[in-house]
């Protein structure tokens, strides 16, 4: 699979089969997060793999009762510490996080799996569940597992309307 094609074949999900992650696949998914890049190559990201169902049973109260953060096998989490705002104004960590999400989701896309990137979570709740040390911004959030049913990408708007070439 090219890496287009696993852009291609995302899409959120929200219910997912009674099926484990098998070790080997978590482990490249996991991988891909740790090879993200990072600013100044710093590197202060954690990511978490929440594989115990008690955990990730707790987590869906931090998430707002989204009750597929439970169901899932497993719930990755990126956090940073030493938060920094770049020249161009954005929170480096907030980044860095954001990007080793995004790799894992595109390799866990490549291992059969879905995800669901969730900004609907209550992040000192996570903190406290997760053991995550109060220096650590909690970025992102997402169950993956394999998806309950085949689904479909969602419809996006017209390439040229979000794609321009040299000035907006
Ligand atoms: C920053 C961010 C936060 C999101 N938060 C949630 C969430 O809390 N719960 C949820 O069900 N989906 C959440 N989503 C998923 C979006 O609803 C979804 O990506 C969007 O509808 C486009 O659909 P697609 O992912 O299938 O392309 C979030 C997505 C992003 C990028």
């Amino acid at each position: 699979m090219t890496v287009l094609e696993a852009a291609e074949r995302r899409w959120s999900v929200r219910e997912y089969a009674n099926r484990p992650v098998e070790d080997e696949k978590l482990e490249r998914i996991l991988r891909a997060g740790w090879l993200a890049p990072t600013a100044s190559n710093e590197q202060r990201t954690k990511i978490i793999a929440v594989t115990d169902p008690e955990l990730r049973q707790r987590l869906v109260d931090a998430c707002e009762d989204q009750e597929f953060v439970g169901q899932a096998p497993v719930v990755l989490v990126t956090c940073a510490d030493q938060d920094r705002t770049m020249i161009c104004g954005q929170s480096a960590r907030t980044m860095d996080c954001a990007i080793a999400m995004s790799f894992m989701r595109l390799q866990a896309i490549e291992e059969g799996l879905q995800g669901c990137w969730l900004g609907w979570f209550h992040s000192e709740q996570v903190r406290e569940i997760l053991n995550i040390p109060p220096e650590y911004v909690v970025v992102a959030v997402t169950p993956i597992g394999y998806p309950a049913y085949p689904g479909e990408r969602s419809e996006k708007k017209p390439m040229e309307d979000v794609v321009v070439y040299n000035r907006m």
